[in-house]
């Protein structure tokens, strides 16, 4: 199984590493477009195989999209990340044009790939991927739920003092500080609805923390995050290649699902060997539903922004 990364900076490269020592793929191929950087990140990578004890081969290239021929899964994660006190939107302009371009150049040499796109502001990229390429919408799969669930997950582990495995949630919505939403009530621990072990202003705190998880992380590393941004595109990889069939909170075009139509964005989803195998419809109260209506609004604007 092959996998093509398309950025190899720090989100890129750390994906590449966790899916090289996890053994998820049997290939994979970094390419960037800054000179040397893929094949430098792709052969310090490949001097961790006899220390990590991997088979997995990696290669790099600055441009010979040749290379990456055949690739099952092509992740994207090419484009500019947030400094200190910039929005995921604020990336738009430069990220629409890279975007566009790399998936045109992939799908030339891996027609039957699936796209996961990872640029910001997200939502509005795999929308705009899915418009370029005229795909199936099963083939381009948005990567944030995962990453903001695994930012919830460790927040409640924090709050309830237990470990994070021990505990399930999601956050479906929009990939934005302000847009996505952290299901509290939907929470567990163990089974048992976290609700039980938490008061509402500990699990509203929880939910606070987690919407500006990404903000706090780029405010403290000076950009924004990699180590859980790649291992959460390396999950999603994983349940693509090997057909987990895992429920997955990922952005997909919307046709009606959820009420939203013409939209991607967040809502589980099982994710086997075809990608989108199904969306997963939970049951949302009255105030999730406002929110998730919310959400689209604010996911809306952003995809206007495209047209301008
Ligand atoms: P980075 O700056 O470390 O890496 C991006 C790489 O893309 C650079 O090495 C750059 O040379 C390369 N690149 C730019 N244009 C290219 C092109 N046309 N072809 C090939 N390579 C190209 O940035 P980082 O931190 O890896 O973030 C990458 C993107 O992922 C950003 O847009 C960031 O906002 C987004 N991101 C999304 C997350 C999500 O949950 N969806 C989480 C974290 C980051």
């Amino acid at each position: 199984m092959k996998v093509t990364i398309v950025g190899a900076g720090n989100v890129g490269a750390t994906c590449a590493d966790v899916i090289s020592y996890r053994g998820i793929a049997s290939e994979v191929v970094l390419l960037d477009i800054k000179e040397g950087f893929a094949e430098g990140k792709a052969m310090d990578i490949m001097q961790c195989a006899t220390t990590t004890g991997f088979n997995t081969r990696v290669s790099g290239s600055t441009s010979d999209y040749t290379k990456t021929a055949g690739s099952d899964v092509v992740v994207i994660t090419s484009g500019i990340p947030r400094k200190p006190g910039m929005t995921r939107e604020e990336l738009i302009g430069i990220n629409a044009g890279i975007v566009k371009s790399v998936a045109d150049n992939v799908l030339q040499h891996s027609p039957d790939a699936i796209i996961v796109v990872v640029s910001n502001p997200m939502d509005t990229m795999t929308y705009l991927t899915l418009k370029a390429t005229g795909l199936p919408k099963n083939r381009i799969i948005g990567m944030g739920g995962a990453l903001d669930s695994s930012r919830f997950k460790y927040f409640l582990s924090t709050a309830l003092e237990r470990p994070a495995n021990d505990v399930q949630g999601m956050v479906i919505g929009g990939h934005g500080d302000t847009t996505m939403i952290p299901l509290t009530r939907l929470a567990s621990y163990n089974g048992s609805p976290v609700a039980n072990f938490l008061s509402q202003d500990a699990l509203d705190k929880v939910a606070a923390d987690t919407m500006v998880g990404g903000a706090t992380l780029t405010g403290l590393l000076g950009t924004s995050a990699w180590y859980a941004p790649g291992a959460s595109v390396a999950y999603l990889v994983d349940s693509i290649l090997n057909d987990q069939k895992k429920m997955i909170p990922c952005s997909v075009m919307l046709d009606g699902e959820y009420g939203q139509n013409d939209i991607c964005m967040g809502v589980p989803c099982l994710i086997g060997k075809n990608g989108v195998e199904a969306i997963v419809d939970v049951n949302l109260d009255d105030k999730e539903k406002a929110l998730f209506a919310k959400s689209a609004d604010a996911v809306r604007n952003m995809n206007d922004a495209l047209k301008s």
